[in-house]
């Protein structure tokens, strides 16, 4: 019999209490957080749906593993075991351990920036552009025409516009850090871009003599939708995919944070000695020794093993089929969506919901606020407070999308949360018309969405 019910393919063997409090006490934490998801407190958070980095649940295996750590300061068997599992995959000689992705990226893009430095991508993930901008060089995003209309049906959406690309290297000669190509398109959508844009974007740069880097953190969700959606992909496994996208690139960075399935990690992985030397020593300056980087030999054992289980079929289809059920849902009831639905979150067009709400008013913002005081739900906003500039005259230029993002974390929320989700947006949809914005009290310089304050007009 072919079932039509997706089921989490696991079962629970240890459990986390959620508390539900009240609405009016959430409408005060929110008020006590100055309107920002991120300052408020865990314990006040219903169905978390902040992030889906760092907060996976680990399998029996992955906590098993975690007691073998070795935690030697060189030389650890249990930095061996990640190595070997990185390199298999990723076919890259040298493979250098982070705390996290951010960490890898200081490192790479510390070392290639600088200022008239110009790095490209499909799209910069937030961090991945402020570590280029805070080197002093700048950050160009070229995804494909089709990812700024959120309607559009496209099957890769997440593609990088490769004509652009062609045109920016000439214009730039000489002056361009690396290409980075996100996969999948986490601030452009969530959306998974094809082995064939991959493939045009290697044969590009090489053509350019310019580096090609993966920013990989989603990499196995995106084989999920290469091989049911590209032509001649379908007879290879999910692992075999991203093998084949590894091998194109000059280099990767992974938050293993994502994919990987445990709460913390990273890596850098590098095919060219000269390179990866610089940026070993940079390791071992701010990280921690080339065997181990940021990390215990305990998270070590689980990322090694996370990079396994994430390539099982059962899972990667319970994972993508989920994100969808969601999605559809979500569609039925008519709240704007960022289509076709990704793997990893679902992102609602907020300038859609609330058109009244102008970009400087920050309709998803706005967004982010009532899914938390109805439901308890933590989202974040993709838009102008997370991507907002301000020019020489102190006027915000907008976002090219005013988007909040639904992420779900791996193998942690069931059937009956995702219910509750949608519950609360049906409340939403009725309230649309009479939501107002908020306008920023305080900010920092870099990725201010993190700490900015925020006060609701009236
Ligand atoms: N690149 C991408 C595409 C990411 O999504 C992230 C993190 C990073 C790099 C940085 O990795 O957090 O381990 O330092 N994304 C998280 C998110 C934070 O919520 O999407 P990190």
């Amino acid at each position: 019999m072919q079932h039509k019910t997706i089921i989490e393919p696991f079962r629970i063997k240890s459990v986390e209490p959620i508390s539900v409090g009240t609405e009016a006490e959430r409408a005060q934490c929110l008020k006590d957080a100055h309107y920002n998801p991120f300052l408020l407190r865990s314990d006040n958070v219903v169905i978390d749906f902040m992030t889906d980095s760092g907060t996976s649940a680990m399998s029996a295996r992955q906590w098993a593993g975690m007691m073998e750590g070795d935690e030697a300061y060189a030389g650890s068997r249990s930095w061996e075991r990640m190595e070997r599992e990185v390199r298999d995959l990723t076919s890259m000689q040298h493979i250098l351990p982070t705390h996290q992705g951010r960490a890898a990226e200081r490192i790479i893009y510390g070392h290639l920036g600088g200022p008239g430095k110009i790095f490209i991508s499909n799209t910069h993930f937030d961090t991945t552009r402020a570590n280029i901008e805070f080197s002093g060089a700048t950050a160009i995003d070229i995804p494909i025409a089709e990812n700024k209309d959120t309607a559009l049906q496209h099957p890769f959406k997440g593609n990088m516009d490769i004509g652009e690309l062609d045109r920016l290297l000439k214009e730039h000669k000489g002056n361009v850090g690396a290409v980075i190509l996100t996969v999948t398109n986490n601030s452009g959508g969530g959306q998974p871009m094809s082995m064939a844009n991959a493939e045009g974007i290697a044969a590009i740069c090489n053509r350019h003599g310019v580096l090609f880097l993966l920013d990989c953190c989603r990499i196995a969700e995106n084989s999920w939708f290469i091989k049911h959606r590209e032509k001649d992909m379908e007879g290879l496994s999910y692992r075999e995919i991203a093998q084949r996208m590894f091998a194109l690139a000059d280099g990767a960075v992974m938050s293993a944070k994502k994919d990987a399935l445990v709460n913390m990690g990273g890596f850098l992985a590098l095919k060219d000695d000269t390179l990866a030397e610089a940026c070993i020593n940079l390791l071992i300056i701010t990280e921690g020794f080339a065997t181990y980087g940021g990390l215990a030999g305990r998270d070590m054992e689980a990322i090694a093993i996370g990079l396994q289980e994430i390539f099982d079929p059962h899972y990667l289809d319970y994972r993508i089929k989920s994100t969808l059920f969601l999605g559809k849902k979500m569609h039925d009831l008519g709240v704007p969506l960022m289509l076709p639905i990704g793997g990893h979150a679902v992102y609602v067009d907020a300038k859609k919901l609330y058109p009244h709400i102008p970009p400087h008013e920050y309709p998803g913002q706005a967004l982010v606020g009532e899914l938390y005081v109805l439901g308890g739900i933590r989202t974040v906003e993709i838009g102008s407070v997370m991507f907002g500039t301000y020019n020489a005259e102190g006027t915000l230029q907008p976002a090219p999308m005013e988007l909040v993002r639904l992420a779900i974390p791996r193998r942690v929320y069931t059937q009956s949360h995702i219910e509750y989700v949608v519950e609360t947006f049906e409340e939403i949809m009725k309230r649309r018309s009479r939501i107002r914005g908020l306008r920023i009290t305080k900010e920092p310089k870099f990725l201010r969405h993190f700490t900015a304050h925020f006060e609701p007009l009236s």
